[in-house]
């Protein structure tokens, strides 16, 4: 065999490799995908502030667990827990590859897989189905808020600034506890003004009086008011338009983020106040489906295989990332194969002074599905 035969070869069976499960239809350039925004091997500066702010948190969660008197157990499981995360973080220090590509991604994946090691699955259970209520009980006000604006773009402008809004309601932020138990009002009044950080609004904007969407996967991010009242609103506008919507939420938890069982339930609730939003589930254009990712961050060569199949038989046009763990630690510079929306409020200050921007800048990014380059 000549070497350009077996790089022909080997070329072919890279593509059939990476097009197997048809993530050529979720990424541009599959084989140039790389999910981390950060490389935090090659970045000294990143790699000490995530490893020191990952170390602090360990104490700020400890002090929490051991805070719950009625597990005999805790004490003991709560410090074992420490321990496997704080040594991971000092090999880390000593062999930054020691626990595979050193990004924000795996530092984060590290401190579920440490908790789980000990017993610690859902931390933040009644927490989430409590704010879940809680915003539940506040959607049909936000809608009617929403459907009283004067004209279409007015609505829109309010449902992109409601998702951004709803962002700032994240546990996992150490930046926002101060308008945890607000509303989403007081929430708006805190972040970035407009022009913001990556501003793509008008060109959102623009695209909806040109297009119709066929079919969007939406990756969301927090349980209560961020999923409630800023994912479900706008959603809901989508569904309005004959965009059909597959709502992606992680198969297990991860800090307060929703899971896919979870949603199925606020989706039910959600149901009974929204005619709009029962019509759809009954129909099957809104469905809620397993990313399969176990992080709070979004790999999307690793999202299961029963997803990307049904993305592609439901010709999904749009795919929205949304949250700092889906659309600013990961993917904020993918190339998808559609048109897509990154949509995050950047509620930590080093990243967003990284960023070059103040603390909670927003991330509203819109691209175009990349023009096809035929082989
Ligand atoms: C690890 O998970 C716990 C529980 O969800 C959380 O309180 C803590 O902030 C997490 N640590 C990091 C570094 O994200």
């Amino acid at each position: 065999m000549s070497p350009f035969t077996i790089l022909t070869w080997l070329i072919c069976f890279n593509y059939y490799v990476m097009d197997h499960f048809g993530l050529s239809d979720i990424l541009s350039e599959p084989d140039k995908y790389t999910p981390d925004t950060l490389d935090l091997l090659s970045d000294d500066e990143a790699r000490e502030y995530w490893l020191n702010t990952c170390e602090k948190l360990v104490d700020k969660y400890v002090n929490f667990a051991l805070s719950n008197k009625d597990d005999p157990t805790i004490e003991i499981r709560a410090l074992k827990f420490k321990t496997c995360y704080v040594e991971a973080l000092k090999e880390i220090r000593v062999n930054p590859l020691a626990h595979g590509e050193l990004t924000i991604r795996l530092l984060l994946d590290i401190n579920e897989t440490c908790l789980r090691a000990q017993g610690f699955f859902d931390l933040w259970k009644r927490q989430k189905k409590y704010e879940n209520e809680a915003a539940l009980a506040q959607l049909a006000s936000r809608l009617a808020e929403i459907d009283a604006m004067p004209d279409d773009r007015q609505k829109w402008l309010a449902l992109c600034s409601g998702i951004l809004a709803g962002n700032m309601f994240d546990w996992g932020a150490q930046a926002v506890t101060s308008i945890l138990g607000c509303g989403l009002t007081e929430a708006l009044q805190k972040i970035q003004k407009r022009p913001w950080l990556y501003d793509g609004l008008d060109k959102w904007l623009d695209k909806l009086q040109t297009t119709v969407h066929h079919c969007a996967a939406v990756f969301v991010d927090n349980s209560g008011v961020d999923v409630v009242l800023g994912v479900l609103p706008f959603v809901r506008g989508l569904l309005l338009r004959g965009t059909s919507v597959i709502l992606c939420a992680n198969e297990w938890p991860a800090l307060n983020d929703i899971t896919n069982s979870e949603l199925e339930n606020v989706l039910q609730s959600a149901s009974l106040v929204c005619p709009i939003i029962a019509a759809a589930r009954a129909t099957g254009n809104l469905v809620v489906r397993s990313s399969g990712q176990r992080g709070p961050c979004l790999d999307l060569r690793t999202i299961s295989v029963d997803l990307v199949t049904e993305m592609k038989i439901r010709g999904v046009d749009l795919i929205i990332l949304e949250g700092m763990g889906r659309a600013l630690h990961t993917n904020l510079n993918a190339r998808l194969a559609v048109d897509s929306l990154k949509i995050a409020v950047v509620k930590n200050a080093w990243l967003a002074q990284r960023l070059g921007g103040p603390l909670f800048s927003v991330i509203f990014k819109y691209e175009d599905k990349p023009f096809q380059v035929l082989p």
